[in-house]
C-alpha cells in the first residue's frame, strides 16, 4: 500500500515543490492551504487548514491519517507571528504523535544570531536575534516536546527556477531597474535549491532520524553573490545589482548563518548542492537541450 503523506502548506513554495516530487513517487498526497486557492492537480486531497486552531489540525489529520507529516507552513512577520509559526507548529507536532505519524518540521537557520565564524553544527545553541527567529527557535521547542521523534530540519535561503522563489525576483527586479534595493556583501547563508531540499526531505521520510538536522546547500555566499551570480544565469545584467552593507543598518540582523550540513551530507544520498554547482548543473543540462 503507498505512503500518506501530508503536507502543511502545499500552496507555498517549498510545500508546492515538495507535492510534485512526491506525486511522481508513488504516494498518497494530502496538503493543507489557508488563503490561496490550491491548483488544481488531480490526485491530492487538499484541506483548508488554519494552524492557529489545535482541534482544526488535529481534525485533518485525523481523517487523512498520515504515515508521514512534512510541515512547511507558517508566517515570517506579524500579525501572529508567535501563534502561527511556534504555537501552530506545536500543534502540528501533537497531532502527528497523536497519530504515531513521522514528522519532518521545517526550521530555519535564522535561530542563530550569526555571529559565528564557522559554520553551525547542530550541538549549538540557538540565539535567535529577531523575531523570526525568535518564533522559529519557538517552534523548535514545542516540536520537540510534543514529539521528540520529529526531526526537524534547518534550512537556508530556498530559490529555484520554476517557479522563481522570493529572493531571485527580488534580485532579478533590481537587474531590471524595477527597484533600487542593494543586497547585502556581508550576510552569508548556504542557499539551496528547491527540489533538491524536497529530495532530501523525501528521503528523510522515509527513514528514523530524530532531533536536528542542518540541510541546506555546500556553498556559503553572500545576499550580493547569491542575487549577481542567479541575475547572470539567467539572462538579466549583473553589473545593474548594488552591495549594501548589512553592518550600516541601525538594526541588528544575522550576518553569518552557515550551516555545517555534514550529518546530512553522511546520512543522505541526495546531494546538497552550492549554489555555483547547481548553476553549472542547469547550464550543462540547457546546453545540452539546445
Ligand atoms: N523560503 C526560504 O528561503 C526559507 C528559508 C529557511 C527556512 N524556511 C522554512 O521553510 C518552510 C517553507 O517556507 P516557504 O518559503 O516555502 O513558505 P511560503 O511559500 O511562504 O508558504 C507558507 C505556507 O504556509 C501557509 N500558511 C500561512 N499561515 C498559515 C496558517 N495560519 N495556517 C496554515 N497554513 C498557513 C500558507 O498558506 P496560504 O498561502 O494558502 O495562505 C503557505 O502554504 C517554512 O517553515 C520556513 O520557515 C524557508
Amino acid at each position: 500500500m503507498s505512503k500518506r503523506l501530508f503536507i502543511t502548506g502545499g500552496t507555498g513554495y517549498l510545500g508546492g515543490a515538495l507535492l510534485r516530487l512526491a506525486a511522481g513517487r508513488g504516494y498518497t498526497l494530502g496538503a493543507s492551504y489557508l488563503s490561496q486557492q490550491p491548483p488544481g492537480v488531480p490526485g491530492i486531497a487538499w484541506a483548508r487548514l488554519d494552524i492557529r486552531d489545535p482541534q482544526a489540525v488535529h481534525e485533518v489529520l485525523q481523517s487523512f491519517r498520515p504515515d508521514v507529516v512534512i510541515h512547511t507552513a507558517f508566517v515570517q512577520y506579524e500579525p501572529d507571528l508567535m501563534a502561527i509559526t511556534a504555537e501552530g507548529s506545536g500543534h502540528v507536532a501533537q497531532a502527528a504523535a497523536e497519530l504515531g505519524a513521522r514528522l519532518i518540521h521545517m526550521s530555519s537557520d535564522v535561530i542563530f544570531d550569526g555571529e559565528r565564524a564557522e559554520p553551525y553544527t547542530e550541538a549549538e545553541p540557538p540565539a535567535p536575534i529577531s523575531a523570526y527567529g525568535e518564533a522559529k527557535a519557538a517552534a523548535e521547542r514545542l516540536v520537540a516536546a510534543a514529539y521528540p521523534g520529529a526531526a526537524i530540519i534547518r534550512t537556508s535561503l530556498i530559490y529555484g527556477f520554476e517557479p522563481l522563489d522570493r529572493q531571485t525576483r527580488f534580485a532579478l527586479e533590481i537587474a531590471d531597474g524595477q527597484r533600487g534595493d542593494r543586497l547585502f556583501s556581508d550576510e552569508y547563508r548556504c542557499p539551496i535549491f528547491v527540489d533538491d531540499l524536497a529530495a532530501a526531505l523525501l528521503e528523510l521520510a522515509e527513514i528514523d532520524y530524530a532531533g536536528v538536522l542542518h540541510v541546506a546547500g555546500a556553498e556559503r555566499v553572500s545576499r550580493y553573490e547569491m542575487g549577481t551570480l542567479l541575475a547572470r544565469a539567467l539572462g538579466y545584467d549583473p553589473a545593474r545589482i548594488q552591495a549594501g552593507r548589512s553592518a550600516d543598518l541601525p538594526v541588528r540582523r544575522p550576518r553569518n548563518c552557515a550551516l555545517n550540513i555534514g550529518r546530512a551530507s553522511a546520512l543522505l544520498h541526495t546531494r546538497l548542492r552550492g549554489l555555483r554547482e547547481l548553476l553549472k548543473d542547469r547550464a550543462q543540462i540547457e546546453g545540452n537541450l539546445a
